[in-house]
């Protein structure tokens, strides 16, 4: 099993959120991923997402990305909603956090799932019922879904080994998946280019870029 998080992505030019140049040291995480930024402003919000779906369609998978999905019968959860695992021909991946790629309905719950961006207008209305759409995306202060959670925590009580890639292993429930799957008897297994709140969990940790150390782990495993 693996657990990816933002810095998957960096080698593929989408910005991380807590490292140098990380989404929430140049933005206010309350203004613009919680319910209640939405609920007070949903055209900032949806600027700021669609200003992240801009740089992200932009965005290839990298050779980290590539070699998960290549690896036969492992089980994918990622943090990220950018969709480059999808990308890469990954199958059946556990998007914790939603897909920056879905909106959702505020009105009447009906999603749609597109490539588009920019969006023509803020905020994009339903086309069932006209309701104002939000990004399909976990928010602070918000629950999981809960059918992908749970796969998630089975997989983890399951595992083997869990390969937790490129995630500063601060955000929860998410990060609660590690030491769930190393009680379990999975073998922890880090890629990072610095230690994280994981390491100290870790079996093995091996420092580096993702799409370095990653194709390379896998072909060992
Ligand atoms: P963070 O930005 O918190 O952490 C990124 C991690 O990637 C750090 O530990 C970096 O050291 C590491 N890193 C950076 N470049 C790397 C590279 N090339 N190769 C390997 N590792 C690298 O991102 P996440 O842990 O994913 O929430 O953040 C968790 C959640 O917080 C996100 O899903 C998001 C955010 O608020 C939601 O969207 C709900
Ligand atoms: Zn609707």
């Amino acid at each position: 099993m693996a657990l990816t998080g933002a810095g998957i992505s960096a080698e593929s030019g989408i910005p991380t959120f807590r490292g140098a140049g990380g989404l929430w040291r140049n933005f206010r995480a309350e203004d613009l991923a919680t319910p209640q930024a939405f609920a007070r402003d949903p055209k900032l919000v949806w600027e700021w997402y669609d200003w992240r779906r801009v740089k992200i369609a932009e965005a290839v998978p990298n050779a980290a990305h590539r070699a998960l999905a290549a690896h036969e019968g492992l089980t994918l959860i990622t943090q990220n909603v950018d969709g480059l695992h999808d990308l890469a021909g990954s199958r059946d991946v556990l998007k914790i956090h939603g897909d920056i790629w879905t909106r959702r309905c505020t009105q009447c719950g009906h999603e749609t799932h597109d490539r588009v961006a920019p969006l023509p207008a803020y905020p994009p209305l339903c086309p069932k019922c006209g309701g104002i759409q939000r990004p399909g995306v976990v928010w602070f202060g918000e629950g999981l879904p809960g059918d992908v959670w749970d796969a998630a925590e089975d997989a983890a009580r399951r595992a083997r080994v869990l390969l937790v890639i490129g995630t500063s292993a601060q955000v929860y429930p998410a990060a609660g998946l590690i030491p769930l799957a190393k009680r379990a008897g999975a073998k922890i297994v880090e890629v990072n280019i610095e230690r994280s709140a994981a390491s100290e969990m870790a079996d093995e940790f091996h420092q580096g870029p993702a799409s370095e150390i990653v194709p390379g782990l896998l072909a060992s495993l």
